[in-house]
């Protein structure tokens, strides 16, 4: 089940679930990963306070906010030509106002007002807040641009609006920004210092999210591994702020189970993992709940050790063959998925193999695999020339999304003949007799529908596969269906 994520793929529009009562109208929708999506959520809340309602419909809008991509060029230039889009609809509606949300906003700051004539306001990843009060400036005719970046804000205190929802999985944020300074990564300079969300406010989303019927949440962080929080303000027992810190901090792991004892009959996911940065704790707590997902999406990048340092991943080959080895001592089942990057400055043939080989040892599950792009600003471009020839590049990222294909189906084929936990999502694309969900390791399964419904967990028998799908039979509800009554949740 190959994943390439090129910006067409990754930039799906949010379709809007229409909200009724307010006066305005609020056409929002997000390009790139999932923090976007989760953001354009914390916006809308925002925003509906402020009198609008999301629309679906481009033309009624009176306020379009597109969330930005930075991540590689081809995001941005997607951004673009929407931008052209609304352009053209502006003409039909003059007083429709436009604005850029996300990371290409806080790459670009005010340049974007001069670039782009059909935008009027300008927010970076930390200045939602203000998002009311640089409305009203653009109202009155003011230049809008806040780019601001934050060491604390979380939005912790907003409770995001689901859009686009299935009704059964959701995304909750737990670390804002990242400090790992990977050398070709325009993260750290869009989305600024890392910092993690008040876990008390976590949980209350989690138990929210559980009473309005949603039955997966994924804990979203460019690096969730990093999730640590001081807080519990001073008590008398302790004799001084280190020793209350210690005791009281919650690191990735603690905030793991935190929520999958609060919600025992819903699934846990989490996204994105850092191979320097997880620890083992982390695995024993995965291989003791057992509604923690059996999945991890822990990017590598490259298998070369050299092109490792270069990119500053701080961990090498050896030590990520250990994690790997260490997952699957502890969660044999456990999925697997990467990210790669071709073409890294100076990346050579053998460099690739290395990659291919890294590639071979794991056999992920899936993955997502991009062509090096240069990104104003980053270390790399300031350090490196971008010097492997875009063909080159190209060849290198088919070479291993074959492999990939076929370790994809290598995985799916180990499958068959057993029998899986589903939680229903949707009807299948290609069937309207089926039911399309997710395995524990994020894979999908389709069979036929019978009288499961959207949101149920159930136990279902593969017979089939495809390298990207798992072809099967329900025989039952999983433990997981609160009519089940199991409830127990360590394994
Ligand atoms: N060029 C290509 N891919 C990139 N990624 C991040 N920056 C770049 C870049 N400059 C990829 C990495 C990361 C994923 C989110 O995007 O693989 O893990
Ligand atoms: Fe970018 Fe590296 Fe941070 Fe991921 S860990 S967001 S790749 S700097």
């Amino acid at each position: 089940m190959e994943k390439i994520l090129d910006e067409k793929q990754q930039g799906n529009t949010l379709v809007i679930e229409p909200r009724k009562g307010n006066s305005r109208k609020l056409f929002i929708e997000s390009y790139g990963c999932a923090m976007n999506f989760s953001d354009s959520e914390i916006v809308a809340s925002i925003l509906s306070k402020e009198g609008f309602d999301t629309t679906q419909h481009l033309e009624e809008a009176d306020l379009v906010l597109v969330n930005t991509c930075s991540i590689r060029e081809k995001a941005e230039q997607t951004v673009r030509k929407r931008l052209e889009k609304y352009n053209a609809v502006k003409r039909i509606n003059p007083k429709m106002k436009v604005g850029v949300l996300g990371c290409m906003a806080e790459r670009l700051k005010s340049k974007f007002l001069e670039e782009e004539k059909i935008v009027d306001l300008v927010v970076g990843p930390d200045a939602y807040k203000d998002l009311p009060n640089l409305i009203n400036d653009v109202e009155e005719g003011r230049d809008a641009v806040n780019v601001l970046l934050s060491k604390d804000e979380t939005y912790g205190d907003i409770s995001p609006v689901r859009l686009q929802s299935n009704g059964v999985s959701a995304f909750v944020s737990i670390t804002r920004g990242c400090d790992n300074m990977c050398t070709f990564c325009v993260v750290p300079f869009t989305r600024g210092r890392e910092r993690s969300r008040d876990p008390q406010s976590i949980v209350e989303e989690v138990n929210d999210l559980a009473e309005k019927g949603f039955k997966e949440i994924t804990l979203l962080g460019q690096n969730v591994d990093s999730y640590l929080w001081y807080g519990g303000g001073l008590k008398k027992d302790f004799k001084n702020a280190s020793e209350m810190q210690k005791a009281t901090s919650v690191n990735f792991a603690a905030l793991l189970k935190l929520c999958a004892e609060a919600q025992p009959k819903m699934r846990i996911r989490f996204s994105t993992s850092n191979p320097q940065d997880m620890t083992m704790d982390v695995i024993e707590t995965m291989a003791n709940y057992r509604n923690i997902c059996d999945y991890i999406h822990l990017p590598v990048q490259s298998g070369s050790d050299r092109i490792l340092k270069k990119m500053n991943r701080l961990h090498t080959r050896k030590e990520y063959f250990e994690m790997i080895d260490n997952i699957k001592k502890l969660i044999p089942d456990c999925g697997i998925s990467h990210d790669i990057i071709t073409g890294f400055p100076t990346e050579t043939e053998e460099d690739h193999q290395d990659t291919l080989e890294l590639m071979e040892y794991v056999k992920y599950h899936f993955g997502y695999m991009f062509a090096y792009s240069e990104r104003p600003g980053t270390m790399a471009e300031r350090k490196f020339e971008d010097d492997v020839p875009e063909e080159i590049k190209k060849r290198r990222l088919t070479e291993i999304v074959n492999l990939q294909r076929k370790h994809s189906l290598y995985r799916t084929q180990t499958f068959i003949g057993k029998t899986v936990e589903v939680l229903i999502e949707k009807e299948s694309k290609k069937s309207d007799a089926h039911w399309s969900g997710r395995t524990q390791q994020s894979t999908v399964a389709v069979f036929p529908k019978e009288n499961y419904k959207v949101g149920d967990f159930v136990n279902v028998k593969i017979s089939d596969c495809t390298s990207a799908t798992l072809i099967g039979e329900a025989v039952g509800y999983s433990h997981l269906t609160p009519e089940e009554g199991i409830e127990a949740t360590i394994k």
